[in-house]
């Protein structure tokens, strides 16, 4: 039998991603949509077959036949609508960022931990494939290191292994387009550093074996930004952030050295690595949306499904939906979370550890205010 759902906030994020993914799965079934504004609800309804729609929030967390909400609303509004789903015993997917304190987030734990109710963070760059691929040969290098020799071999002139040759060296850049913003960024107070980063700031400490332990901050909230993140062991992740970018090139690249392994993801189309000779260079990924007008594969379809886009554009024509954008992950980590339920793998991103994440966001929001360095206090680091 599917899971029976409901979504709440019927926007863009929903019905580009969770709504579609709802309507086609086997395992899940969307027997309600919601969204304040009735002409919403009722459009969602229909396009993508759900049993009813609601206007507020209640009739879906009061309701006994959902066993699922995926809360799509903005971030202004989470706390609330999930401590009431969690005690009517109903678990929630709920999108990034999970709040927007420290003090909503606490409630939230607090009401989890006394139902015992699941909650699944949308933290979902982590169960993109391209992801999972890349994240299995950082374990590896981490246990194993490269099994293929440098260009240059001096190592018979070193006497002493260093520190350093043990930590992890990450770039995590973003290649972000104010054009294609919504207004509520521009005036929200939080910014990108919020509502954005802690996509990466999650995939940081994923990547990374020891505690963050101090963070800065330089530039703008809004956007324009470079962060670092410093770890226990003297690792450092620094994420660059650019909003005059152009969409039409990679957004996302992830690169991480570490034992003497270069490995990249390039905007989860690609995933390319030198020093592990048992291992191939490039593994390519299919686009997730876009992938119709191209016959390429990896990369080569992301630029040429994006011209493409851009010529029928020019001439006027009607364009698909969704342009050209690869598989980041929303499908199957929503999958992942109702297997979880159904006692079948782990919850792809618990509480404890979207909390640590939203705490650094924060913390990093406020270096990048003051100018200063900040220093992690126990209190922001739950998932230890
Ligand atoms: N995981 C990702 O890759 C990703 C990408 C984009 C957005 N998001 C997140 O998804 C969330 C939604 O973003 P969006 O771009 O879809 O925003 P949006 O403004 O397009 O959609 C939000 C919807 O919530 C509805 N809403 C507002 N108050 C409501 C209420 N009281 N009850 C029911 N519905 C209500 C609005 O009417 C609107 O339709 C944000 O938190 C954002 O950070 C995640």
């Amino acid at each position: 039998m599917k899971m029976p759902a409901a979504v709440i906030g019927c926007g863009a994020l929903a019905n580009g991603a969770h709504l579609p993914n709802i309507a086609t799965s086997d395992e899940i079934e969307l027997c309600a949509v919601c969204d304040v504004r009735r002409e919403t609800a009722v459009q969602a309804q229909k396009e993508w077959g759900a049993g009813r729609h609601e206007t507020d929030w209640r009739a879906i967390t009061d309701a006994d036949d959902i066993d699922l909400i995926v809360l799509c609303t903005h971030s202004s509004l989470r706390g609330e609508i999930i401590c009431e789903a969690l005690r009517h015993g109903i678990a929630v997917y709920t999108e990034k960022p999970l709040a927007e304190s420290t003090s909503e987030m606490a409630e939230i734990l607090a009401t989890h931990k006394e139902t015992g109710v699941p909650v699944c963070v949308g933290h979902n760059r982590r169960s993109s494939p391209a992801m999972l691929e890349f994240k299995r040969l950082v374990d590896k290098a981490r246990v194993e290191g490269a099994d293929r020799g440098a260009i240059i071999d001096r190592l018979h002139e070193k006497k002493f292994k260093f520190d350093e040759e043990d930590q992890t060296q990450t770039l995590i850049r973003i290649n972000d387009d104010v054009r294609t913003w919504k207004a509520w960024i521009y005036d929200d107070k939080a910014g990108i550093i919020l509502q954005e980063m802690v996509h990466f700031i999650d995939l940081a400490l994923w990547l990374n074996d020891s505690a963050p332990s101090k963070v800065y901050a330089s530039g703008s909230n809004r956007g324009n930004f470079t962060e670092i993140i410093s770890f226990e062991d003297g690792s450092q992740t620094t994420l660059m952030h650019s909003m005059v970018g152009n969409f039409d090139y990679p957004k996302e690249l992830i690169e991480v050295g570490l034992r003497n392994v270069t490995i990249c993801l390039d905007h989860h189309m690609e995933v390319r690595q030198r020093g592990l000779d048992s291992e191939p260079f490039r593994t390519s990924f299919p686009l997730g949306s876009g992938a119709e007008v191209t016959d390429k594969i990896g990369l080569e379809s992301f630029y040429e499904a994006g011209d493409r886009f851009q010529e029928i554009r020019r001439q006027g024509g009607e364009l698909p939906a969704m342009s050209a954008f690869p598989e980041k992950g929303h499908n199957s980590h929503l999958h992942r979370f109702a297997a979880h339920l159904r006692g079948d793998g782990e919850n792809p991103c618990p509480l404890e550890s979207a909390i640590e994440v939203t705490n650094i966001a924060l913390r990093l929001l406020e270096s990048v205010r003051s100018g200063q360095p900040i220093k992690l206090q126990p209190e922001d680091l739950l998932d230890r």
